[in-house]
């Protein structure tokens, strides 16, 4: 056996604890930071640790030295894995070695910040990081300094990179497109980079910025899992490698354009924040730790938000037909079935009779309302409802007075082809005079009457993102959407904004500090909804979750479901309806009442509590929200069943001492309607189903059958 030397100066370590989670660095004699541990939490006594280089036996056929992952890997002096920086003056400097490290505690046991120095290369870094002991939320930053004569161009540098264990072998992350958002897909993580790269500008559809990692064990309330995502509402990058001790090193960071990122003698960058968290409670746990972090870093900031107010969005309803007496009978109709904000969607503004023209120009178009908008908005506050205003700041139409005016606003590439997306170009907002502009006319909007929300849309990706120098400027438009974003909140700080791209195009953290909700999906077909939600929630919470109960059949889709059906899956989010009203049948009228009042009643639980989410092997998905002793429970059925009956469905997070009373509230009948059959289903009807915690966790909740295409509403509440 082979004796290890212990060095006899003894090692320190940086020990940060979460709720349920640490991490463990050491203190490198040279350099970043090393990776030790990051997982469930460990004992206030961590006992005799023993430096990396002393447990890593040396490979054949390797450099000499020892080369663990740290906090900041970099290419070039004996780290072959990916690099946290790629940078170089002019070719040179392209070998980096962060020999110089201080760390400073901010929050001891929380968070510190490690400033890294380079003398050679001359380029300072100062990574932050800090674990939440509410959330157990890891956030990961980095500035970067040149302090070097000559420009330093950077082609990349991640926010942060995360060490996951050898036993997390797999990968779960999520794609989609326009009216299909966050669909799941799982690989293994293989001697093959993992590489995500998202080049549209903006969020994007197709490429989430996060994913999650984890062991064979997991699944939704068990086993660990790791998972990130960045907080960042442009281009990024996340790449998974296997190193060579078996752990992964997962980066993530804004992806850079060529070019884009060439930082001044004296001048320093800085990345988006990285946010990450470790549970052993499964998807669900990492889930909770996520909406938590969401709801502390949001524009409430920790607080609960008010109950959010069921809308009315005129899109589907009446898109661009804008006709101020039919919008008022149509405000009126909402009022009357409990609608509580109504917002105007995209047709209101001059000339905007389709998507060719118009956007730049935000005025009312007289000829749909002859005294401006005011008189509308007055309105629906005159019956009970609050006004909001669908806008797409961010766009110019070619036919439009803004871009007849000002045409070099427009992002563009000098003696290259303009290429529109819907018609339209994006602005430059890296520009001060055109974040001047756009300022003064939302702030005019905003002044001018009673609108407390805005729905902020954004209806293409970004190609070329460049300024007038030609240089590639993605980046910095996005910097300058938060600038201005920031600035609208800060001069009006009640009113809520919506952040929309074509439905779900710009759904991620950056924004959601900024933003009151988004816009999901413009699919509001209900069963693909349904699988759109749960992936949204692995991330975000369901009060920011916009979901709207749209028309039979679904304007995307065209399949038809029950308005059951429908209301059901849209109950759990921020709730609204996305219809005319006056077209409805008598019964989806009064079906649609139903629901709306069953959301008011129960968006105390819906929202603000912990979520969980479920499947059985047969098709049955289930949701429950609120807190472990009470909660809504719903459980969806898409495809016909193969077994003739369902099996109990576990609950896992039941409390085991308790009894719980079980309420069906409601069940969505369509087609083949189920037998209530058993004595249990009929109880479960009629207020007297109780079942222990204990067997609802362990054998489970048995459940009515249930048609293709339907749901049941559940309310369990222990006594
Ligand atoms: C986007 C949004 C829709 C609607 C239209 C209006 O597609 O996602 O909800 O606002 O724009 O043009």
């Amino acid at each position: 056996m082979n004796a290890v030397t212990v060095p006899p100066d003894a090692p320190q370590f940086l020990r940060l604890d979460g709720r349920a989670s640490t991490i463990v660095f050491e203190i490198a004699a040279l350099g970043a930071p090393l990776w030790r541990y990051w997982g469930q939490r460990l004992d206030d006594d961590l006992g005799t640790l023993y430096r990396a280089s002393a447990v890593r036996p040396r490979p054949t056929f390797a450099l000499d030295g020892d080369f663990p992952l740290s906090l900041f890997p970099t290419f070039g002096l004996g780290w072959f894995g990916q690099s946290a920086l790629l940078a170089h003056r002019e070719g040179r400097d392209f070998a980096q070695d962060f020999s110089q490290c201080s760390i400073k505690w901010e929050r001891p046991g929380g968070a510190f910040v490690a400033t890294l120095n380079d003398p050679v290369a001359q380029i300072g870094i100062e990574t932050s990081v800090a674990l939440s002991p509410l959330s157990d939320l890891l956030t990961l930053k980095t500035r970067l300094w040149n302090f070097g004569a000559a420009a330093l161009d950077v082609t990349s540098l991640a926010a942060g990179v995360l060490r996951i264990p050898a036993d997390a072998t797999r990968i779960l992350y999520f794609s989609g497109r326009h009216n299909n958002e966050f669909i799941p897909y799982e690989d293994d993580i293989s001697p093959a980079l993992w590489r995500r790269e998202n080049r549209r500008g903006l969020t994007s559809h197709d490429c989430f910025p996060g994913a999650l990692v984890f062991g064979r064990g997991a699944c939704n309330q068990t086993g660990a899992v790791y998972a990130a995502h960045l907080a960042w509402s442009g281009d990024s990058v996340q790449t998974i490698e296997r190193l060579d001790d078996g752990a992964a090193a997962w980066h993530l960071g804004e992806w850079l354009a060529p070019g884009e990122c060439r930082i001044a003698p004296g001048a320093h960058y800085e990345t988006p924040e990285l946010l990450a968290t470790y549970s052993d409670a499964g998807f669900d746990g990492a889930a909770q730790n996520f909406h938590a972090a969401i709801r502390a870093r949001g524009p409430w900031r920790g607080l609960a938000p008010a109950p959010r107010p069921v809308h009315l969005n005129t899109w589907e309803g009446v898109y661009f037909n804008h006709r101020f007496d039919d919008l008022k009978d149509l405000a009126q109709s909402a009022a009357a079935i409990g609608v509580e904000r109504f917002v105007l969607d995209d047709g209101w503004f001059e000339g905007r009779n389709d998507d060719t023209t118009s956007l730049g120009d935000w005025r009312a178009d007289r000829r749909k309302y002859p005294d401006g908008l005011r008189p509308l908005a007055d309105y629906v506050r005159s019956i009970g409802m609050e006004f909001g205003l669908w806008v797409e700041p961010e766009m110019v139409s070619q036919d439009s007075g803004l871009y007849r005016a000002h045409p070099d606003w427009a992002l563009a590439l000098d003696r290259r082809r303009a290429v529109t997306g819907r018609n339209q170009l994006a602005l430059d907002l890296s520009r001060a005079d055109v974040g001047a502009y756009l300022f003064e006319v939302l702030d005019g909007l905003l002044s001018s009457m009673p609108i407390a929300y805005l729905k902020w849309d954004h209806n293409r990706d970004l190609a070329p993102a460049s300024g007038a120098d030609g240089r590639a400027i993605y980046g910095a438009q996005t910097r300058g959407f938060y600038r201005l974003i920031d600035r609208i909140r800060h001069a009006h700080p009640s009113v809520e904004i919506e952040s929309c791209a074509g439905g779900g195009g710009r759904i991620d953290a950056g924004v959601l500090a900024r933003t009151h909700r988004v816009w999901t999906s413009d699919c509001l077909d209900a069963d693909m909804r349904l699988a759109m939600h749960r992936g949204f929630l692995q991330f975000f919470p369901p009060e920011v979750m916009g979901a709207h109960v749209g028309a039979a059949p679904a304007h995307a889709t065209g399949r038809s479901h029950s308005m059951a059906f429908r209301a059901m899956t849209a109950l759990t989010g921020h709730f609204g309806v996305e219809l005319d009203p006056r077209r409805l049948s008598a019964a989806d009228r009064a079906g649609l009442i139903f629901w709306i009042n069953q959301h008011k009643e129960l968006r105390p639980l819906l929202h603000g509590g912990l979520v969980w989410r479920g499947q059985d092997q047969d098709g049955l998905v289930w949701q429950a929200h609120g807190a472990a002793r009470d909660f809504v429970l719903i459980v969806s059925r898409t495809a016909p069943a193969a077994r003739r009956i369902a099996a109990p469905l576990r609950l896992p997070f039941a409390v085991p001492g308790a009894t719980y009373r079980i309420d069906e509230i409601a069940h969505a009948e369509q087609g083949v309607l189920p037998a209530a059959g058993t004595e249990l289903f009929q109880a479960m009807r009629s207020g007297g189903a109780s079942l222990r915690g204990a067997w609802l966790a362990q054998e489970g909740l048995p459940i009515p059958p249930l048609a293709p295409a339907s749901a049941a509403l559940f309310r369990v509440k222990a006594s």
